[in-house]
Formats: structure tokens, C-alpha cells, sequence
């Protein structure tokens, strides 16, 4: 290789690297743009996966598989819902986790205290984080509101640290309503 080429070649990696701002787990970058345009097209996805799926339960086992599969850097993605006063476990996608997370504990049971979206850059740095995978290094808690009333959350974990930033959030924001509208939540999980 000439030294020019590869000078040429050290600028287009530099560019593209000062721009870029995610790595996935195969080492591929996404741009903010590429960024918006995944959760664009995945909302997309889960919008028309969902439409005739009444049935929270299977809505949301659905929503967390296309999550985990579609989103780069992920170690697990799922939901938590409230039952009798604390969250228990919901479907899932990644290793086995805690069953039961008492309002207040945790990022999760933060989420649902406050009532507001915990983006936690390092949770390592979060007093009172509950471990479930020692690998987890980021993490971002969606509360799921019915009629003003939290029912759950989506929880989603990731092996980098600092993971999700406010396009992260913002995507799985719109991911949340999309469920919470495609769903029947008067009857009950599995009415
Ligand atoms: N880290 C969560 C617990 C659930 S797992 O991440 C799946 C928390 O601190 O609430």
C-alpha cells in the first residue's frame, strides 16, 4: 500500500469514527442516523406484528423478541409488571433473571417509584442495582402506564457501558406506546 492510499484511507476512518458513536457486539458502528433510522423501522416492525394482537402477554413477548434481536449490544430485554404491590417477572429475552423486584429497589423498581425513565449509564455507579447478569455494564427502565397507573416496565441491559443515549430513549419510548395502543389492558395479562 502507498503511503498516500493509506493516508487517504486513515482520514475516511477517522471521519467515520468521530461521527460514530455506537459499536455493536460484532464490532460494526452505527451513526445517529443509522441509529434513528433501526428504531424507525423496528417500530415499524413491532407496529405491524402487533396489529390484531389484543393480548398483552403475547404482545409483549413479541415486542421483546424483535428488541433483543433487532437492537445491537443488547444482553437482555423484557418486561416487569406489577403484581400485588411488586414487579414480578414478564416475558423475556436473555439469561434467566430475578422473579421478584420490590417497588423502589433497583433501576427497575426506581422506574416505578419516580414514575420517570432511568438511563443508567453505568450501573455499577447505581446504589441499590440488582445484578442479574454479572456481564450487564448499561441499562435503560421504560415505566408502562395504564390511565395514569404504572402496570410495568421495560427493562433493557446492555454488556457496554453507557449504551443508551437520548435517541435510545426516545426510540423505546415510541416502542412503549406502540404496545401500550396496540393492546386491550382492561381484561387482565391474558384475558
Ligand atoms: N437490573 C435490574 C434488575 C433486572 S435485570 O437487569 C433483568 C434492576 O436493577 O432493577
Amino acid at each position: 500500500m502507498n503511503t498516500s492510499y493509506r493516508s487517504r484511507w486513515f482520514d475516511v476512518c477517522w471521519c467515520a469514527c468521530y461521527t460514530l458513536h455506537v459499536i455493536d457486539e460484532t464490532g460494526a458502528y452505527l451513526s445517529m442516523e443509522n441509529k434513528q433510522e433501526l428504531y424507525l423501522r423496528m417500530n415499524r416492525q413491532i407496529q405491524s406484528v402487533l396489529e390484531g394482537c389484543e393480548l398483552p402477554l403475547t404482545a409483549m413477548a413479541n415486542t421483546c423478541a424483535i428488541l433483543y434481536s433487532e437492537l445491537p449490544g443488547l444482553n437482555w430485554a423484557g418486561f416487569y409488571l406489577m403484581h400485588r404491590g411488586e414487579l414480578v417477572l414478564g416475558p423475556f429475552q436473555g439469561k434467566v433473571a430475578c422473579m421478584k423486584i420490590a417497588v423502589g429497589k433497583g433501576v427497575c423498581g426506581t422506574a416505578v417509584a419516580t414514575g420517570a425513565v432511568q438511563r443508567v449509564a453505568d450501573v455499577h455507579q447505581f446504589p441499590g442495582h440488582i445484578a442479574c447478569d454479572s456481564a450487564s455494564q448499561s441499562e435503560i427502565v421504560i415505566p408502562l402506564s395504564v390511565r395514569g397507573e404504572i402496570i410495568g416496565v421495560l427493562d433493557i441491559d446492555s454488556p457496554l457501558l453507557d449504551r443508551f443515549d437520548e435517541t435510545d430513549q426516545q426510540g423505546l419510548e415510541e416502542t412503549c406506546r406502540i404496545l401500550m395502543n396496540a393492546v386491550d389492558w382492561t381484561g387482565g395479562l391474558l384475558p
